[in-house]
């Protein structure tokens, strides 16, 4: 009952006019079927927002966004930074929170995470909250401690009636832009291992609301696999979101 989430992250990609092409492209390849079973949203460089909300509202697509980041604070003397009300204003659904890049770029800690989660949730914003473990720590067979100590950084104080529409994306570092998939065995264990988390900290109910994305080298190749796992809600696609052609694809993975 849970509805798949198929997110194109195209991180520091397309500029806005580039944008405009590649949304009008995506939903005039999805138009031709009812995609009420899936949803489809995209996350493009904040400068394209403005361009993808007008087309998203003009045209009525059928298609949903939403933003990289998103500042802790809601205004103030924070240079460089976007706040959740300017992102509200566009109408972002979603806001990624925590992407490794993120982490590992940028030093943002599971605190920051933590109070990013809450800007969203403040705004109006569901967040995408990105967790999951390095080469080093899945070498030493700690992806799950690790990847759930990033969740419960990351809901902290989050209550119940918030936490329950949040959707997670788990992303091993090592699969990310490498070609390596994680196996689809290999996103169970820690997808699951997040439900049953999810589960201790609040419900199994709520657990059973929250979906959780697999992201890491997905393609149209091997997305159904991976969406056949029991714990894995969607996919959060890096670099096969740049491909129309192939993220209608993966879209379409059921068919
Ligand atoms: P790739 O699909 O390019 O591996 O990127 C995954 C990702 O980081 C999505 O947020």
């Amino acid at each position: 009952t849970r509805t798949p989430l198929m997110a194109g992250n195209w991180k520091m990609n397309l500029n806005h006019l580039e944008a405009i092409a590649h949304v009008q492209k995506l939903a005039f390849a999805l138009a031709d079927k009812d995609y009420d079973a899936v949803e489809v949203a995209v996350l493009p460089p904040f400068t394209d927002l403005r361009s993808v909300q007008t087309l998203v509202d003009g045209d009525k697509l059928k298609i949903v966004y939403g933003a990289q980041d998103i500042s802790a604070e809601d205004s103030g003397a924070y240079t460089g930074e976007i706040s959740g009300p300017m992102l509200a204003k566009l109408k972002c659904t979603y806001v990624a929170v925590g992407h490794s890049e993120r982490r590992q770029y940028h030093g943002e800690s599971d605190e920051l995470c933590n109070a990013k989660v809450k800007a969203a949730f403040r705004n109006g914003i569901t967040p995408i909250l990105c967790v999951g473990e390095g080469l080093d720590v899945r070498k030493a067979g700690e992806q799950v401690p690790y990847t759930l100590a990033q969740l419960d950084g990351g809901l902290k104080d989050v209550p119940a009636e918030q936490a329950e529409s949040i959707v997670i994306a788990y992303e091993p570092v090592w699969a990310i832009g490498t070609g390596e998939v994680a196996t689809p065995e290999d996103a169970q264990e820690v997808c699951g291992a997040i439900r049953g988390r999810l589960a201790e900290l609040y419900s199994q109910e709520l657990a059973d609301k929250v979906r959780i994305q697999y992201g890491g080298s997905v393609k149209s190749g091997n997305v159904a696999a991976i969406m056949a796992q029991p714990d894995v809600d969607g996919a959060l696609v890096g670099g096969a979101a740049l491909d129309t052609e192939e993220f209608v694809k993966i879209v379409r993975f059921r068919d």
